[in-house]
């Protein structure tokens, strides 16, 4: 009996998901409806009885219309956000409708041997020592804070500390060390892991962004004991990598751990164009990245690689006597990640790592990057326009007139304009518009159109602002 209720409603969905899907190359970028128009909408008092399925899939899809933001779009330059590769997006359609517990081996076998696989490929793409454990985790937040466990772990026990079971009541103390632009996610996972943000020692950014390398040496040289290293591969607002060869030579001659946050930029590995800027990060000791940015998955899907596996599962397995757990070959996911039970979030990756092979992957990389010179010489050329960064990867800065409040203002005209969205942010002091470009069907058309739409709004504002004069 239940059986029958599927067909039909997944073929209202599927209809539903075509019309998105269709609409969403060409429709506004931006969420039109307002909090209370959605809650107008979808509010009510939770019935006793319930309604018909097909009516509750209906509202849904009539309110994304309006109310989701079109981060898939490629014209969404906001934050880093990649899209959906179709094949992605029907292999996440198949991993809900197996609704398997990826946990543990015995309960998917599909799953666990999908995510070995993926798992292999993933160090194969980023050419990483292929001995290190990997693991699926929602983003690059739990990517990081699974790396550092790793990290503490294993500092700890080179001086005699077993952090699992004690905890750090009455712990030796753990050096950490971090860019002063490093992301806020290493912040949020050094609290997680009861370590503190007031503890971390920040090391001073050049122009770009990119960690001192100087500076590091110097202060490692007034540091004894464990220490933990967290340098980035991929500033969040110029994309410029970290050096990471001499940092690794610091780290390795210090017997300190070096994890990389590479959310973004390790995926520079995959490109023979732009691994250069990513030389060295393979001395690392751990590394954390997205597969929902630049593979473009469909949330979430993050992926915390560790070289020595052996830390990566004491920090996160979990065994309990009611569990069935492999002792041989076969992947049980709990030792790799923090969830128990979870999503098979590695099958997306899987395919398409798959359907694309490493040379789609890198050009996938490539194009992005192409693309994101072209709306930096499109915008420079016009008067008044400045780029702030070196654009070495795939995110562009920009400023207008040089002046705070007129960029900003432009970046509000231009999100609400909706031919694109980007965003906004604060570098070195200065407002500057934000534009990533991160997503697989971005055309150069799609660069085109929205660097002209970037111009009417910057045309529009300096006109009225010299008209006001
Ligand atoms: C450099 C960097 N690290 C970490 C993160 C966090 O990633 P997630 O949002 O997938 O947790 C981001 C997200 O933008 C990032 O750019």
């Amino acid at each position: 009996m239940a059986n029958r209720r599927f067909p039909p409603l997944l073929e209202r969905a599927h209809v539903h998901a075509r019309e998105y899907l269709r609409q969403l190359p060409e429709r506004e970028v931006l969420a039109r409806a307002s909090r209370e128009e959605l809650l107008e909408a979808l509010r009510q008092p939770l019935t006793a009885r319930g309604e018909a399925d097909a009516a509750v899939i209906d509202l849904l899809a009539a309110q994304a219309e309006r109310g989701a933001g079109a981060c898939s779009s490629p014209r969404y330059f906001g934050f880093v956000i990649g899209g959906s590769y179709p094949v992605a997006l029907a292999a996440d359609w198949l991993v809900s409708t197996w609704d398997q517990n990826a946990g543990i081996y015995v309960i998917s076998p599909l799953v666990a041997v999908i995510e070995e696989v993926a798992a292999e490929w993933v160090l194969e793409l980023f050419d990483l020592p292929r001995e290190s454990g990997v693991g699926f985790a929602t983003g690059c937040q739990m990517a990081n804070f699974t790396c550092l466990a790793a990290a503490r772990h294993a500092m700890l026990q080179s001086v005699g500390w077993d952090v699992e079971a004690e905890g750090l009541h009455g712990a030796p103390r753990l050096n950490l060390i971090a860019s002063a632009e490093s992301h806020v996610t290493i912040d949020v996972a050094m609290r997680y892991l009861g370590l503190g943000t007031n503890a971390i020692r920040r090391v001073p950014t050049d122009a770009q962004g990119r960690m001192r390398a100087d500076l590091l040496h110097e202060l490692l040289d007034t540091l004894e004991g464990p220490t933990i290293v967290c340098a980035q591969a991929g500033n969040v607002n110029t994309g410029a990598f970290d050096p990471l060869n001499e940092i690794a030579a610091l780290t390795n001659a210090h017997g300190a751990w070096l994890h990389v946050d590479g959310a973004f930029g390790l995926w520079a590995r995959a490109s023979r164009r732009h691994r250069v800027l990513a030389e060295g990060i393979e001395l690392a000791d751990s590394w954390a990245t997205d597969a929902h940015k630049w593979l473009n998955v469909p949330y979430d899907c993050g992926i915390a690689i560790v070289r020595h596996a052996d830390a990566h599962r004491r920090a996160m397995t979990s065994t309990a006597a009611y569990l069935i757990q492999t002792q041989g070959a076969e992947r049980d996911a709990v030792d790799w990640v923090p969830e128990f039970s979870r999503r098979a979030r590695g099958v997306p990756v899987y395919a398409t790592l798959r359907a694309l092979g490493s040379e789609g992957v890198e050009d996938l990389v490539d194009r992005c990057c192409t693309r994101a010179w072209q709306m930096a010489d499109i915008l420079s050329g016009e008067v008044g326009v400045r780029i702030l960064n070196e654009v070495v990867l795939n995110q562009v800065l920009v400023r207008f007139g040089d002046d705070d409040e007129l960029t900003r203002a432009v970046i509000t005209g231009v999100q609400q304009e909706g031919t694109c969205w980007l965003g906004g942010t604060t570098w070195h002091d200065l407002a500057a518009m934000r534009i990533s470009v991160s997503n697989w069907d971005t055309s150069e058309e799609d660069v085109v159109r929205s660097a002209a739409a970037i111009l009417r709004v910057f045309r529009a504002l300096r006109g009225g602002a010299h008209a006001a004069q």
